[in-house]
């Protein structure tokens, strides 16, 4: 068959100007354009996914419709931006960008106030702002609103779906680009589409992955990993209204969505239009890895996964293409690299960077991290990592035991050292971290906790040791400097930036106390603002270093879209790259990961320019000895060739 052919025919047959009465000419005519340029790739995608459906012409029609009616609901601001960003398609390759996360109740109360702290944002830097889900969800545990029961409607705790599009338009006009979450795994469930299908509607109980009896479910489960193994065993959940098994990959209330179902797939592409159309920027596709179900798998990362989200990434690209997509994939490196490319997602969270940076931080070595970023750091210039410290989840220790067991680390027991080190239970630890989800069936664990407590200041606080508090300001300053200047999108979690302990006060709520990810979602008060404010404090020493390096960040394009080379120092506590972009001039950074002095040869480095070098950090030249390059303590060097 040739699909080419194929495809035109059927556009031909499409009755598209039908969908699109009420539409001026020129405005039919951009939409026009941009479906014919995505037709064939859609076409391919979903005649692979559904071609052997006796309706799958129908269903394709009914897409096209609903790609015609979100773009009639978009906003003549929104086009515009549209057309911009089609003009600038690397804009979150710049060197100004830098995201935050943060949930809205938490950071400032509700949509309204946190109107109000655009200007804290902005002091701050921040370009690129991502809200938690902060949709309509069940009461009580909702699993931090990643169960959705209607991506519609604002959770009125956090008000109206208005003050949503004003916060988006003023957040706009501040240059920050609002990024929401596309929760399309699951829905919660009640979710309309879950109550239709416990009330026996047919129709709907298609929707998800319903089964009379254990026999698929226990074949199914042969495979599959556990997500949450301490609230609940297995991944199906017996309901009783339905009286079925349904597949619950997280919570027994988070029901996944069945995308063999083409009529999810359209549902679900309306849903995805409707937050385009609110004016967010970038798609946080949450729990990607898991969209496609196939026997005999582990049901993660499936060919067809990915070809989901290129038709989803299509659709998006003929409606609202300004909106980009960013992968949520905490799987094995490999699979996290295959979900990045232009036409699948343009942005990826790099976990493998987050998880080597604290494994550097326990064993003060970087050989680990550093070949893990030889394999793994290049992808598309297209396309960009997200580049983070913390997150609103756990940590898992996501790295390649191949790469690992090149250097005699053996996976198991140093993921099993690791949990132990952070959660306090090895002797000499700085951290302060907590346990989550240890698995009884195979030991398995992950872990909780803030920045600030991870790298040790709750302890060295606790304590009163100052030189102790100092080590853990630089661990945490030392942590931002590599995500602030690696490539990418550097983005902060909430209260990180402020220092902000562990909060232990979930344990006493009835909802949380089972989901030790509580334990780092932390209040950011006017208070903490505030002495942040106050000189001397410890977290105005964190504020202020953080300011200092988002500054020098954001006025040298060195760390905007240069290529980034990962080098090899030969010496083990230290984690070296060099970023290079034409006319951009050089950089070499030196992180030093040990609590002891440690010097570099520069013959390593093989880079001719070293001793030229001015550090951007301290504004002076390197401390060279005898082709020995010093670095003190915890200590981080940003040399560029072309001092600024
Ligand atoms: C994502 C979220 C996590 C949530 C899960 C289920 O991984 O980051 O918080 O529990 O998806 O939606
Ligand atoms: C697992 C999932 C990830 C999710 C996390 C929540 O790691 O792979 O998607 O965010 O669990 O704890």
């Amino acid at each position: 068959m040739n699909i080419a052919k194929e495809a035109k025919l059927t556009l031909s047959r499409l009755d598209v100007d039908s969908f699109l009465s009420g539409v001026k000419t020129p405005e039919k005519n951009a939409f026009r354009q941009r479906l014919e340029s995505q037709f064939e790739t859609l076409f391919a995608l979903y005649l692979e996914l559904y071609g052997h459906r006796y309706d799958f012409h129908f269903h394709l029609q009914t897409l096209v419709a609903n790609l015609a009616a979100g773009y009639k609901a978009r906003s003549a601001s929104l086009k515009r931006k549209d057309k911009q960003r089609l003009q600038q398609p690397n804009w979150y390759r710049q060197e100004n960008m830098l995201g935050m996360a943060c949930y809205v109740d938490l950071f400032a109360g509700d949509l309204q106030k946190l109107q109000q702290r655009i200007p804290y944002l902005q002091q701050l830097g921040i370009t690129y702002l991502h809200l938690m889900p902060l949709y309509l969800s069940p009461e009580g545990d909702s699993d931090g609103g990643y169960a959705v029961s209607d991506y519609r409607t604002v959770s009125p705790n956090l008000g109206s779906n208005q003050d949503l599009k004003n916060l988006a338009d003023a957040l706009s006009k501040a240059g920050i680009s609002l990024v929401l979450d596309f929760v399309f795994n699951h829905t919660s469930d009640e979710h309309e589409w879950a109550k239709q299908a416990q009330q026996g509607n047919e129709e709907y109980q298609q929707y998800y992955y319903l089964f009379e009896d254990r026999s698929l479910p226990d074949a199914y489960e042969q495979n599959l990993r556990e997500i949450f193994p301490q609230v609940r065993r297995g991944n199906f959940t017996w309901n009783e209204a339905a009286g079925k098994w349904v597949w619950t990959t997280f919570n027994s209330f988070q029901w996944d969505l069945n995308y063999s179902n083409p009529a999810v797939f359209n549902a679900i592409t309306e849903e995805m239009l409707y937050l385009a159309n609110m004016g967010c920027e970038a798609l946080r596709l949450d729990a990607l890895a898991f969209i496609w179900k196939q026997l005999g798998t582990n049901c993660e990362n499936q060919p067809k996964a990915h070809s989901l989200i290129q038709a989803f990434n299509a659709c998006l690209q003929v409606v609202a293409p300004s909106v980009v997509f960013k992968s949520e994939a905490i799987v094995h490196p490999d699979e996290v690299n295959k979900y990045i490319a232009p036409q699948e997602c343009q942005l990826s969270y790099n976990p493998l960077l987050m998880a080597l940076l604290w494994n550097s931080l326990a064993t003060r070595k970087t050989r680990l991290l550093t070949q893990s970023m030889r394999k793994s750091f290049a992808i598309n210039p297209q396309c960009a990592w997200v580049n983070y410290v913390r997150c609103h989840d756990d940590i898992g220790w996501t790295f390649d035991d191949a790469v690992a067991g090149q250097l005699g680390i053996n996976g198991h027991d140093h993921r099993y050292f690791l949990n132990q080190f952070y959660v306090d239970r090895f002797e000499g630890s700085f951290a302060k971290g907590v346990a989550f989800q240890e698995n009884p069936s195979n030991g398995d664990c992950r872990v909780c906790g803030s920045l600030a407590s991870l790298a040790g200041l709750e302890k060295a606080l606790a304590s009163g040791d100052d030189a102790a508090i100092n080590t853990a300001i630089d661990r945490i300053l030392l942590l931002h400097s590599v995500i602030l200047s690696i490539g990418g999108v550097p983005l902060l979690y909430s209260g990180d930036e402020l220092g902000l302990l562990n909060d232990y006060s979930y344990e006493q709520d009835d909802t949380k106390v089972h989901d030790a990810r509580w334990v780092h979602r932390i209040a950011v008060t006017e208070e903490d603002i505030a002495n942040a404010n106050n000189a001397g404090t410890v977290s105005n020493r964190i504020a202020q270093g953080l300011q200092h390096m988002i500054q020098i960040r954001q006025s040298n394009p060195v760390f905007g879209e240069s290529n980034t080379q990962i080098l090899d120092t030969g010496n083990q506590h230290i984690f070296a790259y060099a970023r290079q972009g034409q006319g951009k001039g050089e950089l070499l950074a030196l992180v030093n990961f040990s609590e002891h002095e440690q010097t570099v040869m520069l013959n390593n480095l093989e880079l001719d320019w070293v001793t030229q070098g001015t550090d951007l950090l301290t504004r002076t030249k390197p401390q060279v000895q005898s082709g020995q390059l010093r670095l003190s303590p915890l200590q981080v060097l940003w040399l560029a060739r072309h001092s600024v």
